[in-house]
């Protein structure tokens, strides 16, 4: 798929915007400050109707401004559908997304700085990226994952009041039940998803950094090889009396990480800056294909910065991967000379072609 024309009211540094981006690779340059990163963002908030920078949507509108309104053209084939989203403020000063869903075939992937944590940060930062991949996968995914939060905070509560031990118990067991079932299938899907990408990753990353690095991801969790809810909701018992002093739930999907690993040793504590940031955007790269196998067509990718702190060969290298996507957006603040590519100029919130 890609996205045609685009117009932007009020939103971040462009008080209004109209602009025909190319089918094929976009290159976003300028210098810092103008409203690269901010065009990403609406194009994905487009496409997906979601910030890939924020969750707090008060932060999107351009300040002072009181209605934000984002519309493009989404193209698939010989279809094409205009989505067109606003932003509101309502008389508590909260902001509320409207507009149309867009079409169930519509993706885009998002690689920016914030990647990075995916293999240098927490484990929280790797569990919310493969929860990303599954949810562009399968669609209910992120319905799940939410179901299981919401399971996880009433037996956190539960846990967290004093009570006598067996009475607890009895409370805990159908929480124990639930947590177990909506568990062991968030966990299975992130399984799928991470043996999705593992193929991919190890092609990209060596088309990516021209070495023989052999990189790998796999999914880390307490249980195992376990399948069954059954297996979960053992461990839970086994754990219960402990998360009853700590009032916590120590087992399950939220407590899972991925280990990443360049030649068997882990990427977090001995790759190099630059080997850290072209895994991530390896990651990035390698849900291409399994998300265009999923979607029944290509996601558009849009690329903050992701030339910089890589050297002149694994650029080239990057930007002759890109080619290959059907539709990409590329933010760089110099102006690399790429073949086939539709340059673009940001300054001040203003766009325009060169
Ligand atoms: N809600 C908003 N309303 C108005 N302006 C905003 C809003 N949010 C951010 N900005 C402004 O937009 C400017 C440009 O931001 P953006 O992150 O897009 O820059 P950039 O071109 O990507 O720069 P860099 O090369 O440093 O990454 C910021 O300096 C900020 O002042
Ligand atoms: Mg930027």
């Amino acid at each position: 798929m890609w996205i045609g024309c685009v117009q932007l009211s009020e939103v971040r540094n462009y008080r209004t915007l109209s602009w025909r981006p190319a089918p094929r690779l976009n290159v976003v340059s300028g210098p810092n400050a103008q409203g690269k990163t901010n065009l990403l963002e609406a194009l994905g908030l487009i496409i997906t109707g979601r910030s890939f920078r924020t969750s707090r949507l008060a932060e999107i509108p351009c300040w002072g401004t009181e209605a934000t309104a984002l519309a493009g053209d989404l193209v698939r084939g010989e279809t094409q559908r205009t989505v067109r989203r606003t932003l509101n403020r309502l008389e508590d000063g909260t902001w509320q997304n409207t507009g149309e869903a867009a079409p169930e075939w519509a993706r885009a992937i998002a690689f920016g700085w914030q990647d990075l944590e995916i293999v240098n940060g927490g484990p929280v930062a790797r569990r919310n990226f493969i929860d990303g991949f599954a949810g562009r996968l399968y669609p209910n995914h992120i319905a799940t994952l939410l179901r299981f939060r919401q399971i996880l905070a009433r037996r956190n509560r539960l846990l967290q009041q004093r009570a006598h031990d067996a009475a607890q118990s009895a409370k805990l067991q159908p929480w124990n039940e639930q947590l177990a079932t909506v568990g062991m299938e968030l966990l299975g899907r992130r399984r799928k998803a991470v043996a999705a990408l593992q193929t991919e990753l190890a092609r990209v990353y060596a088309a990516l950094s021209g070495a023989r690095t052999k990189v790998e991801i796999r999914y880390r969790t307490a249980l195992g090889e376990a399948t069954e809810p059954a297996a979960l909701l053992a461990a839970l018992e086994h754990r219960q009396r402990e998360e009853m002093r700590r009032g916590l739930t120590l087992v399950g999907p939220h407590r899972d990480d991925l280990a990443i690993e360049l030649d068997g040793v882990d990427a977090r504590a001995f790759g190099s800056r630059g080997q850290q940031r072209l895994v991530a955007l390896a990651l990035r790269l390698a849900e291409v294909l399994p998300v265009t196998e999923a979607a029944g067509t290509a996601p558009v990718l849009l690329l903050d910065d992701a030339l910089s702190e890589l050297d002149a060969t694994v650029r080239g290298h990057v930007l002759r991967e890109v080619q290959s996507a059907e539709q990409v957006f590329l933010t760089t603040p110099d102006t690399p000379a790429v073949e086939g590519a539709a340059i673009f100029h940001v300054s001040g919130g203003s766009v325009t072609a060169i």
